[in-house]
C-alpha cells in the first residue's frame, strides 16, 4: 500500500486526479470505478479542470460503486443524479458509457449478475476510486461483509444511514437497501485508489492501513491488493504510527515513479 499524505484535502485531490489523468492518457479507453460521497468531489472538480484544459474523456466507460434501491436516476439523493451534477455532465464521456447499478431493478440478483458481465465485457476496472465509510466500508460493503462478495443487495448499518442523512431533507428518507459492487469486484480492479480526508476518518485510515485484515473493517483488504495509493490529508493520517516512513518513502520515490513522473502506473506498493 502506498500512502501519500499532502497538507490539505484540495492538495490531495489535485494528485489523485493527476494520478487518473496519467491513467486516461496513457489508456484513452481506460474503464474508471467511481465513487460517491462528499470525498471524491474535489478529485472531480480537478479531472472536470483538466478536462477544460484539453484532457478528452471521449472513449472512457465508467461503473460507480453502487446505488441506493428505491430511487429513481433523476430522485435529487440518487447516486446517478449526484454523479452527473458532479462529474458526468461536465465531461466528454458519452452517457451510455458511464454505468451505475439500477436501484429501481425488477429482478435485482439478475441485474447485480449483470452489471458483474458488463464490467468484464468492457476489460475490468483499470483503476477503482474509493473513499471510506466510518465503519470501514468501502462501497456499500458493511463490515462482516465477505471479502470475496461480487456486486449484490446488501443492508446499510444504522451508522451509514447517519453519516448519509446529511445528503437528504429527512434522516429517515435514506434507504435502507442498496446494490453495491462486492469487495471481490473492486479487488478485481487492477488498481485502486483510496481517498480519505478529515479527522473523523483518522481512526479508521489507521484501522485499515495498520491493522489486521478482517472483514469487520472492509478497507482494510486493500492490504492484499498489489496496487493501492491512498491518498490523505493530514487530518486524516494524523494516527498513523509510521506516518513519518510514509512520507520519506514518497519524498525518495525515484522520479520515474512519481505521480508527476513518467509512469505513475508503476509506483510501488
Ligand atoms: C458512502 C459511499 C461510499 C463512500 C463512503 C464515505 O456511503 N457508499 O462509497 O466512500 O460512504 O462517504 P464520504 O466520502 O461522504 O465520507
Amino acid at each position: 500500500m502506498e500512502i501519500i499524505t499532502s497538507p490539505t484535502a484540495k492538495e490531495a485531490s489535485r494528485l489523485a486526479a493527476r494520478y487518473v489523468a496519467r491513467l486516461v492518457q496513457q489508456k484513452p479507453h481506460a474503464v474508471l470505478g467511481l465513487a460517491t460521497g462528499g470525498t471524491p468531489v474535489m478529485l472531480y472538480q480537478e479531472l472536470i479542470t483538466l478536462h477544460q484544459e484539453g484532457l478528452d474523456f471521449s472513449q472512457v466507460t465508467t461503473f460507480n460503486l453502487d446505488e441506493y434501491i428505491g430511487l429513481a436516476p433523476d430522485h435529487p439523493c440518487s447516486y446517478r443524479r449526484f454523479m452527473n451534477e458532479n462529474l458526468f455532465d461536465h465531461l466528454n464521456i458519452p452517457a451510455e458509457c458511464t454505468h451505475l447499478p439500477d436501484g429501481l431493478a425488477n429482478d435485482v440478483e439478475a441485474h447485480c449478475q449483470e452489471y458483474e458481465d458488463a464490467i468484464a465485457a468492457a476489460g475490468g476496472l483499470d483503476v477503482q476510486i474509493l473513499g471510506v465509510g466510518t465503519d470501514g466500508h468501502i462501497g456499500f460493503n458493511e463490515p462482516t461483509s465477505s471479502l470475496a462478495s461480487r456486486t449484490r443487495i446488501k443492508t446499510l448499518t444504522e451508522q451509514t444511514r447517519t453519516d448519509n442523512a446529511r445528503f437528504f431533507e429527512h434522516p429517515e428518507q435514506v434507504p435502507i437497501h442498496c446494490v453495491t459492487m462486492g469487495i471481490g469486484t473492486i479487488m478485481d480492479s487492477r488498481r485502486i485508489i483510496m481517498l480519505a480526508f478529515g479527522k473523523q476518518k483518522a481512526e479508521i485510515v489507521k484501522a485499515f492501513v495498520e491493522g489486521p485484515v478482517t472483514a469487520m473493517v472492509p478497507a482494510s483488504v486493500l492490504q492484499m491488493h498489489p496496487h493501492v495509493t491512498v491518498f490523505l490529508d493530514d487530518a486524516a493520517a494524523s494516527l498513523l504510527s509510521k506516518r513519518d516512513y510514509y512520507d520519506w518513502v514518497y519524498r525518495n520515490k525515484p522520479q520515474w515513479q512519481t505521480i508527476e513522473g513518467k509512469s505513475a502506473s508503476t509506483a510501488s506498493s
